[in-house]
């Protein structure tokens, strides 16, 4: 049977991270069969496109060939790990997914749902995600708990306006689709974490 497809959203500074190193530790330690990814990256050529995506100095980068470059590091990391795992019965966790395009570079950067849908048509038809946990802090509040936007990566110094409708999208976009959960996450990291694994347990996700 496929296994579980996992995935985490939010905006820059919502502590993804930390949240998914913990629900990994409670994973290992329940002995649950699993693998834990990333995009843009998360394989050997998808890394490589992210490091041309997130270079500070591809200021000329034209918002198509990014949402396209996206699209390509997503598909070669589904068909190269995503989808081998899940086929072998895994459960999948990853750290972004199709909704971090929409929400970017649909709605942020203006290029429309339906440009973002068709060039990510390959990946997400075949493998959509079983559930969506949407990591829910507003930028504002964001960026003052990590003390600003990291300064050699070109997407969060794109400046508090064009995040905020990045914060926008997702919650545009969770009116639309039931399996975006959303989970507040300006409390403790350890009551987050909690939430979270609530969640995971109750959509019989997890154990
Ligand atoms: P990363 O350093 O992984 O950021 P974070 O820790 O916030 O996840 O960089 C990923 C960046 O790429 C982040 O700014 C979100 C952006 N992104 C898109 O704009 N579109 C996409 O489809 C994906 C997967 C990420």
């Amino acid at each position: 049977m496929r296994g579980k497809f996992v995935v985490f959203e939010g905006c820059e500074g919502s502590g993804k991270s930390t949240q998914l190193k913990l629900l990994s530790e409670y994973l290992t330690n329940s002995g649950a069969d699993f693998i834990m990814t990333r995009e843009p990256g998360g394989s050997e050529i998808s890394e490589e496109i992210r490091k041309i995506i997130l270079n500070g100095k591809n200021t000329a980068m034209c918002d198509e060939c990014e949402a396209l470059l996206y699209a390509a590091a997503r598909i070669q990391h589904l068909k190269e790990k995503v989808a081998p795992a899940l086929e072998a019965g895994k459960l999948v966790v990853c750290d972004r997914y199709i909704y971090s395009s929409l929400a970017y570079q649909g709605h942020a950067r203006g290029l429309g749902e339906d440009f973002i849908e068709s060039i990510n048509k390959a990946a997400v038809c075949n493998y959509p995600a079983d559930i969506t946990v949407f990591l829910d802090i507003s930028p504002t509040e964001a960026f003052k708990r990590k003390h600003g936007a990291d300064k050699d990566d070109r997407m969060e110094q794109l400046g508090l306006a064009f995040h905020e409708r990045v914060y926008a999208g997702y919650k545009a976009l969770m009116a639309k689709h039931t399996d975006i959960c959303a989970v507040y996450c300006g409390g403790s990291k350890y009551e987050t974490a909690e939430n979270v694994k609530n969640l995971l347990k109750e959509k019989e996700i997890i154990k």
